[in-house]
């Protein structure tokens, strides 16, 4: 680049079903400020945990697509069940049709690799949707990754969750009964538990609640920091992308619902004024 001379508008794309991929975001502006950043929720077709491979792997693309139209050359899926339905697809087949020099990079495979400096006793308690749990993708991810470690991963499904948080109920007597209720079941399911991630990025928004319910002792994991570091490694390994990278410290949200809707709760989960624009994704 010339001096003098501005960088064109380069963001880093950040996509989620909804609300709970600004959870990675928050953590991540906070870690890298000086980028520029669009954030685009689905929440028009949220939630996608209960959604086929087909449909997952639809939408996630369509909204790969658009922030690449919108000037994103890095698009991080904030979304455990885009990233364990979509992410491989779109990563072998898409991107070399699409653009080979731009890159989507999931969640799931730097929380695995995190999880091991959280546990004592190696037994891990994955809450993700159901979705998540049917991809068996955090057991191939810690078989894989950790293969001569003695881990014992036990997975449960929270489908009630991202409904409670799309729908604002954070502080109602229905989210405390549903988060009890999910955590009872997985602590009797390996009452050894002594780390639980949190592998859907809508959960830490019910962190409050999560943490009465949770055993003492016990590590509740949250994958915005995890994602966050890794980020930051990457961009330091991959020069090449760095530099492409406009730095302006903006944020940009984008919603495929009604924008006031989304500003307000988005206000809340980003701790400043967010005001949104409306897209159509196809
Ligand atoms: N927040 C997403 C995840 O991490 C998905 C929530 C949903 O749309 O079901 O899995």
């Amino acid at each position: 680049m010339e001096e003098g001379c501005k960088k064109r508008y380069s963001p880093i794309g950040v996509f989620d079903s909804g609300y709970g991929g600004l959870t990675i975001l928050r953590d991540i502006a906070r870690e890298m400020p000086g980028y520029d950043y669009i954030y685009l929720g689905d929440n028009a077709r949220a939630p996608y945990g209960t959604r086929s491979y087909e449909v997952v792997y639809r939408y996630t693309r369509e909204a790969v697509v658009k922030l690449f139209e919108m000037g994103c050359r890095l698009v991080i899926l904030a979304c455990n069940t885009a990233s364990a339905k979509a992410l491989r697809t779109i990563q072998q087949q898409d991107l070399p049709v699409l653009d080979a020099s731009r890159r989507v990079l999931g969640v799931i495979r730097p929380s695995v690799e995190a999880v091991a400096d959280y546990t004592r006793n190696g037994h891990i308690g994955v809450l993700a949707t159901r979705g998540t749990v049917a991809s068996e993708s955090y057991l191939l991810e810690v078989a894989k990754i950790h293969s001569g470690k003695d881990f014992r991963v036990t997975q449960l499904a929270c489908p009630m969750w991202v409904p409670l948080v799309e729908n604002n109920e954070l502080d109602s007597p229905g989210t405390e009964y549903f988060v009890r209720k999910y955590l009872e079941e997985l602590f009797g399911m390996d009452p050894g538990i002594d780390t639980v991630l949190l592998a859907c990025t809508h959960y830490p928004l019910l962190r409050e609640v999560i943490d009465r319910h949770v055993p003492k002792g016990v590590k509740v994991v949250q994958q915005g920091e995890i994602v966050a570091r890794s980020l930051k490694d990457y961009l330091w390994r991959h020069p090449e992308m760095e530099e492409r990278l406009s730095r302006g410290g903006s944020i940009r949200y984008y919603t495929t619902e009604r924008e006031g809707m989304f500003d307000r709760m988005a206000a809340m989960f980003m701790r400043s004024g967010v005001e949104s624009r409306h897209v159509e994704l196809k």
